[in-house]
């Protein structure tokens, strides 16, 4: 997981990785051992007789955690009826029926096809008039707070490091609340809305402290698109510039990547700067 290596210079160690890594061979086998991570604190948490209250996220990376999610269910009888989930993020506005909606998404990828209870199940609502976003968004980590806290939290990245909606800037204490999209978020959903012009220009976040309480992170990526800031994240200094950066300060996440989007990690694209010098 860490590597490390010696610096040259000074000779002392020197860690390029500053969150734990884990990278697979493809998403599909990364994707599994997500969701037999997922599995066995769902039945830690029945046999504890306790809910399992579960950060999830939408977009096309926990696509096949959630397939598996579900073929856990359906062929191995794994039960969520113990399971509470909170979503990260919801566009602003948004009916909940609407082909873009995250409540439609999650309905469809996961919550119509295990047994976890409708009222259960928590995404943030784009159907609010403005003026109660503010109210509504501290119900919603007041709700969260209730349970103890979010013992497992599913991330993805944006192409600029952003983690829910927490776009470049979002502070590590920012609260849920009510954001404005980046335009490089709103070009890579453009393709969902047919077009720029009818993305939405905001949307209602959980925000990064949350997102940093939670007891467990992963964060999953794919593709060599995210190779960048996955590098940015793991390897740079934290900043706010690139929110995931944060996660360097999370002493219980680890981020879980195909072999393309782990490329430009010092260990595999420069090996030798890595590898142990024995002088
Ligand atoms: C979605 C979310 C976003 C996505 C991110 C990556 O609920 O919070 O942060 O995880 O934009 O999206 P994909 O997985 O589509 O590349």
């Amino acid at each position: 997981m860490l590597k490390s290596s010696i610096d040259k210079a000074t000779g002392f160690e020197k860690r390029f990785e500053n969150i734990g890594t884990v990278v697979y061979a493809d998403s599909t086998s990364a994707s599994k051992s997500i969701a037999e991570e997922i599995a066995s604190l769902i039945k830690v948490k029945q046999s504890q007789r306790q809910p399992c209250i579960l950060g999830l996220a939408t977009g096309s990376s926990p696509k096949g955690l959630y397939a598996e999610l579900v073929r856990l269910h359906k062929e191995e009888g794994l039960s969520f009826k113990n399971v509470i989930s909170f979503n990260l993020d919801e566009y602003y506005p948004m009916e909940p029926d609407s082909v873009n909606s995250y409540v439609r998404f999650m309905q469809e990828q996961l919550f119509n096809h295990v047994d976890i209870l409708p009222e259960n199940c928590f995404v943030p609502d784009g159907t609010l008039p403005k003026d109660k976003i503010r109210e509504y968004c501290s119900d919603y980590e007041a709700k969260i707070e209730a349970l103890g806290g979010i013992d497992l939290q599913i991330l993805g990245i944006g192409g600029n490091g952003h983690i829910g909606f927490n776009e470049s800037g979002s502070l590590q204490n920012s609260k849920t609340r009510l954001v404005a999209l980046d335009h490089i978020t709103r070009v890579a959903a453009s393709g969902d809305f047919s077009g720029l012009e009818n993305t939405p220009r905001t949307a209602i976040t959980l925000g990064v402290k949350k997102i940093m309480e939670a007891k467990r992170v992963i964060l999953m990526a794919w593709g060599e698109s995210k190779s960048n800031i996955i590098k940015a994240s793991v390897e740079d200094t934290v900043t706010s510039h690139v929110p995931a950066s944060y996660l360097q300060e999370h002493d219980n996440a680890t981020f879980v990547l195909d072999q393309a989007a782990a490329s430009k990690l010092t260990r595999i694209n420069t090996p030798w700067l890595v590898e142990k010098i024995v002088w």
